[in-house]
């Protein structure tokens, strides 16, 4: 069940060129039981009314040595672009301060197949949204997770927290100043395109910009391939009460427009009606 939490902010520094921040928050019952793609909002102050939506990210536990770590998790980060007046008061933030943070909210997280080759597709800052799955993919599986990593430049590009000689990293950018000179779905074509060859089931996993994500599901659909993705909408109360987050989907009821607050926010591919998305 989501509530409300006071979280002790544990660190929060810039970690790309491009307005790119991480923040640690300490509040035990969010880590324990946020699942892969699930969120919290932060009542951000100053001229914000409406609870700005982040998407939690790897988990901490609580004691550590060297590169081991035990016990139940505690504290969990988010990357966040400073975007508009709720960011910038968030990256205001100091350590040892206190957010007012509800959560975790979302009614279906990314659903780990532990029999398919994970590709996880991310747009820029919509890596964040990826991070706690590719998490729980190395903790629950013995597979080896591609993760493409597509941003604009190399001044967007941050590195990952997640360590693991199992994760296959796969960097691009537009204009090849870091890694590959390509679109992340330009690699995703590539990859899949090899997995076919070899007769192996692939799940995609993706988070990023609308183009991005149309692209993904178009590529995807065109080699009957599944596809999960992460929708984000203007979030208001985030429990399903105000109708705010809504996005047109097949379901055949009212719920046509669904929120992503309570049913998402992840979805099938099949489930959206992309032709029918405001932007
Ligand atoms: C489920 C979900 C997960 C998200 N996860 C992340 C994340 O991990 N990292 C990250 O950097 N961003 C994430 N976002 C987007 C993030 O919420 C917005 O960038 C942030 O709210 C901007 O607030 P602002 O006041 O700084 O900017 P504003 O000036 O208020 O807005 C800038 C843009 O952010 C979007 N936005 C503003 N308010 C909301 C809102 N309440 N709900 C959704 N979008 C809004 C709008 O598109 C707007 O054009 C997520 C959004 C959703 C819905
Ligand atoms: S934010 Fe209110 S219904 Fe989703």
């Amino acid at each position: 069940m989501p509530d409300c939490f006071d979280a002790t902010v544990l660190e929060n520094k810039q970690v790309a060129a491009e307005k790119i921040w991480r923040m640690k928050l300490w509040c035990p019952k969010i880590a324990r039981e946020a699942l892969p793609g699930q969120f919290i909002t932060i009542k951000c102050e100053g001229s914000t009314f409406l609870r700005r939506p982040f998407s939690v990210g790897l988990v901490k536990k609580k004691r550590r040595l060297l590169l081991f770590s035990w016990g139940e998790p505690c504290s969990f980060f988010i990357h966040y672009k400073v975007v508009g007046p709720g960011t910038t008061w968030m990256s205001q933030r100091q350590k040892g301060e206190e957010m007012d943070v509800f959560g975790p909210l979302g009614g279906r997280g990314f659903i780990v197949y532990p029999h398919h080759q994970a590709i996880l597709v991310a747009g820029g800052i919509g890596l964040a949204g990826l991070l706690r799955l590719g998490q729980a993919i190395l903790a629950e599986t013995k597979t080896r997770p591609i993760l493409i990593f597509g941003v604009k430049d190399s001044r967007a590009f941050f590195a990952l927290p997640l360590r693991s000689r199992r994760l296959n990293l796969q960097i691009c950018t537009e204009d090849g100043s870091l890694g590959t000179k390509a679109k992340a779905t330009e690699c995703l074509e590539a990859a899949l395109e090899e997995y076919r060859k070899q007769g192996t089931p692939v799940m995609v996993y993706a988070v990023g910009p609308r183009a991005m994500l149309r692209e993904t599901a178009k590529i995807t659909r065109e080699r009957e391939t599944p596809c999960q993705v992460l929708m984000e909408e203007m979030v208001g109360c985030g429990i399903g009460v105000c109708l705010g987050c809504t996005v047109p989907t097949t379901r055949n009821d009212w719920l046509k427009h669904t929120p992503i607050c309570t049913y998402g926010p992840m979805f099938w591919r099949h489930e959206i009606e992309w032709q029918n998305l405001r932007y």
